[in-house]
């Protein structure tokens, strides 16, 4: 049997991790500033992490959600404790669209209503809901074409206003710097009058930090640099760093019943006890001062190559805008500088996803290489 061929592939087979690096099986070692899609957050095979998911499964590695597992309560605290969402509850899942499907499911059962609000450029997964409120209709199967979705430009409050005046509106979901449509973001008299609305007409605000959660902008979420407060919290990605771990967090205005949402793998021990070590990590190593710290390095050097890019996201959510296409420059960097990068839906910009790790060197690496590229 061959392999369903969905993903065009780079020519190049990482065997092994180490911190901000991947080596091939040929023995290259690559300044990994992708972190396979912004999931690796403490580095790869970063010791703890190691240490303790393999004494993980050396006792327990799986057991279903019809008993005590107190590894979920632990996370649920030490997620409680780092984000500061102190009044929220924790579901567990496995991925970033299951998470943001069981958000917009709970939000229609919490509202009892069916209507989304979307955001153009948005990406929220591939599942039924997610997909059908992602701006990407060639991902969209006409199986996921019969939710109801409406999108708005990022900062068209009027729209958005005069849609939920109609009182059928579940949820609206937005990302806060925006991920695969290109670090769009608007601002905070945008996000703030938002959440305001959506109190205002009875409709949940899903803050989706799949991506943007866990540290990467600097700040726990992306959402804290303004003043909001959303009904539920997406998340996933950095939260494993490469375990495949999901959930949502949910506002005590929600409440739950047995059986309303569910999962057989969700929160298994396994996923608890690495996203227990990604936390203790960002903790130990204060890593969201590291991002904060390597940002403002990454801005100050930018100015190197200004003629050519503008720096768009925050933290280590990053990218550079050219003025043409970067396929054949990001193609350079991997074969020829040994450098991963991420590409977006605008054809001219190059994501910077990399481990929370990173370190100034690094960055020194990829204007060098940047600079090499444009002479
Ligand atoms: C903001 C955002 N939401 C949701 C998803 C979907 O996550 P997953 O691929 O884990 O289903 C992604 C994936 O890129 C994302 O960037």
């Amino acid at each position: 049997m061959s392999l369903f061929d969905v993903y065009p592939l780079f020519d190049i087979t990482p065997v092994k991790g180490e911190d901000v690096y991947v080596y091939d099986d040929k023995g290259n070692k690559y300044l990994d500033l992708y972190g396979g899609h912004a999931v690796i957050s403490i580095g790869h095979s970063h010791p703890s992490y190691v240490k303790n998911i393999s004494n993980q499964v050396s006792k327990l590695g799986f057991y279903s959600n019809s008993i005590q597992n107190p590894l979920q309560n632990n996370l649920a605290n030490k997620l409680t404790e780092l984000s500061g969402c102190t009044d929220y509850k924790l579901f567990l899942c496995n991925s970033g669209a299951e998470a943001n499907e069981n958000a917009i499911k709970l939000a229609s059962f919490h509202t009892n209503k069916k209507k989304l609000i979307a955001f153009t450029n948005s990406f929220h997964g591939r599942t039924s809901a997610a997909v059908a409120a992602t701006d990407n209709t060639k991902i969209v199967a006409p199986v996921n074409a019969q939710q109801e979705v409406e999108f708005f430009d990022l900062g068209d409050i009027t729209g958005v206003e005069k849609s939920l005046k109609k009182g059928d509106v579940c949820a609206v979901i937005v990302e806060f710097v925006q991920g695969v449509g290109g670090l769009g973001e608007s601002d905070a008299q945008f996000y703030e009058k938002l959440d305001q609305l959506c109190k205002e007409h009875g409709a949940c605000l899903i803050a989706d930090e799949v991506q943007s959660g866990f540290g990467r902008t600097g700040d726990f979420f992306a959402f804290q640099k303004y003043n909001i407060e959303p009904e539920i919290i997406s998340i996933a990605k950095g939260m494993g760093n490469g375990f495949p771990v999901g959930g949502i967090l949910i506002h005590p205005a929600i409440k739950a019943s047995y059986g309303l949402l569910g999962t057989t793998f969700g929160g298994n021990h396994l996923a608890c006890i690495a996203s227990l070590t990604v936390l203790e990590t960002i903790e130990k190593e204060s890593l969201m001062e590291n991002v904060f710290e390597i940002y403002s390095y990454f801005l100050q050097q930018s100015s190197s190559i200004q003629k050519h890019a503008k720096v768009k996201g925050r933290g280590l959510m990053l990218g550079l805008e050219f003025d043409f296409p970067v396929k054949e420059l990001r193609s350079n960097l991997i074969y020829k500088h040994h450098i991963f990068t991420g590409s977006s839906k605008n054809p001219n910009l190059l994501r910077i996803l990399p481990p929370l790790t990173l370190k100034k060197e690094h960055i020194d690496d990829l204007f060098d290489a940047i600079k090499s590229e444009l002479s």
